[in-house]
């Protein structure tokens, strides 16, 4: 049986480069699709649309990549690096767990995410602990947890972390987090290290042409004996898809390093490039491989040092999208099918017309924001049945009231699509569920994951009754 027109999903073998699916996605003959020899039907009979569904060997493959590419290109530099999975992407216990046991350590963005882990049994020395504007009780969980690092985003935040460490009696370590000036990555919302946003202290020097205000605030970092000054935080952006930003980036910070080593005599041991490695949404898309990346940021930090003329500090990134994101996949149930003429007005032909048709599914923009909110793509296709009917231009849209409900802007389906049928998105697996809302009071989907022929609930579905025990009245 030839697999669906409309199908990128493999029919066996490894998942080829440039797939959107995890590496455990395979289409059977009959048309059905099986994640790590579970199939997706069974999954939706037995847990209910929509869900999340996570390969779990496919997370850990990437997360190994990913240590592994860095560990063996530093190490030929000299340098050692450690990785940390940024938690933003998904947290879960089972996924924290996971990092861990794969050599990663666990990048948290809130005293939630830094709860999580902490329940996974992630040492608190092996977590960072990130954010701009950390409340009290999160930075004295963090020192009570013990944490290898609170990345520190401004001069009043350095003075609140020394002081709330000065009341435990502990010395807090810390990382300062700097703007380098370098732009990457996709939508302007996620892309963190041009000087016009929240993030960060900027290596570019203030108005009056002074002290930079990253150099000001590693200063007065060195400058409080309840602090120690592990290194200096570069995050550049997300969904980057070439070496170049994070070469820019990392010769600023180096750059900065030496200028704070040339006034202070400190020459901090840390660097940190952040996260933002990208990832295939659709097929065909190229990821960033992490053996090349890592290549190349390694032989770039190596010569940017050598020029300078100081010792390599040890390093560390955070990949969030990159270990979990095609590692996941969103199942829906098709309710409502409706073909709209569309009318595009054309100032040479006098416009033409089409027919897009409208699939809606039992989720939407409350399990997957990114459609709406950065206008990202992403690719669909109906499992569960074979068809040969031909392909049909759809946009599946979700279930809430607006019209901005889009779950994938346009993807072909077959043209016999109709209710009840099962839908999977792919590459969901990074910001779907942790940017999830109950917009709507739509109720939060479960995350499954899926492992040799065999699934487990990781986060249960929510209920219309958790929803009303937190409403008071
Ligand atoms: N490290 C830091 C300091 C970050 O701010 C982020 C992402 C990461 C690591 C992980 O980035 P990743 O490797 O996952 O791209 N919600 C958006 C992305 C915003 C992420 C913000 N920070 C999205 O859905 O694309």
């Amino acid at each position: 049986m030839e697999q669906a027109p409309t199908s990128a999903l493999p029919t066996g073998g490894q998942g080829a480069a440039g797939t959107p699916w995890p590496s455990g996605a395979r289409r059977r003959t009959d048309g059905e699709l099986e994640v790590a020899g579970v199939s997706v039907s069974g999954l939706a009979a037995e847990h209910g649309t929509p869900a999340y569904v996570l390969d779990e060997a496919d997370f850990r493959a990437r997360a190994r990549a990913y240590r592994t590419a860095f560990e063996a290109a530093f190490a030929e530099v000299g340098a050692g690096v450690d990785v940390y999975y940024a938690g933003k992407a998904l947290l879960t216990v089972a996924v924290a767990r996971w990092a861990t046991q794969e050599g990663l350590r666990v990048d948290t963005a809130s005293g939630g995410e830094l709860a999580v882990a902490l329940r996974a049994g992630v040492p608190g020395t092996s977590i960072g602990l990130h954010g701009n504007n950390k409340s009290d009780a999160e930075v004295l969980a963090a020192l009570d947890a013990g944490v290898g690092r609170l990345i520190v985003d401004s001069l009043v935040e350095i003075e609140r972390v020394a002081d709330l460490a000065a009341s435990r009696g502990v010395t807090a370590p810390v990382m300062v987090r700097v703007t380098t000036g370098v732009h990457a990555g996709g939508h302007e919302y996620i892309s963190t290290a041009h000087e016009d946003q929240k993030f960060g202290l900027a290596v570019a020097p203030g108005p009056d042409g002074g002290t930079s205000p990253a150099l000001a605030a590693l200063e007065a970092v060195v400058a409080r004996p309840e602090l120690e000054l592990l290194g200096i935080h570069s995050h550049i952006g997300s969904q980057i898809l070439d070496a170049s930003g994070f070469e820019a980036a990392a010769r600023v910070v180096l750059q900065l390093r030496a200028d704070l080593a040339a006034r202070t005599g400190v020459l901090v041991g840390e660097v940190d490039l952040g996260g933002g490695y990208g990832i295939a949404y659709l097929p065909g898309e190229v990821p960033l491989d992490p053996a090349r990346i890592a290549k190349d940021v390694a032989g770039t930090v190596a010569e940017v040092s050598d020029e300078l003329g100081t010792p390599l500090p040890r390093f560390s990134i955070e990949p969030g999208r990159a270990i979990v994101g095609p590692a996941g996949l969103t199942l829906y149930t098709v309710g409502t099918v409706k073909p709209v003429t569309v009318s595009e007005s054309d100032a040479d032909d006098g416009g033409t017309t089409f027919t897009r048709l409208y699939v809606s599914v039992d989720g939407g923009m409350s399990d997957n924001i990114r459609p709406a909110l950065y206008g990202a793509d992403y690719h669909a296709e109906i499992v569960g049945r074979e068809s040969d009917a031909g392909p049909v231009l759809a946009r599946v849209v979700g279930k809430h009231c607006e019209s901005g409900d889009i779950v994938v802007h346009q993807v072909m389906l077959p043209g016999d699509v109709r209710a009840g049928d099962l839908l999977a998105v792919a590459a969901t697996g990074a910001y779907g569920r942790s940017m999830a809302s109950n917009y709507n009071a739509l109720t939060r989907p479960p995350v499954l994951a899926v492992a040799d022929g065999a699934a487990r609930v990781l986060v249960r579905r929510e209920t219309v009754e958790d929803l009303l025990a937190l409403d008071q009245g």
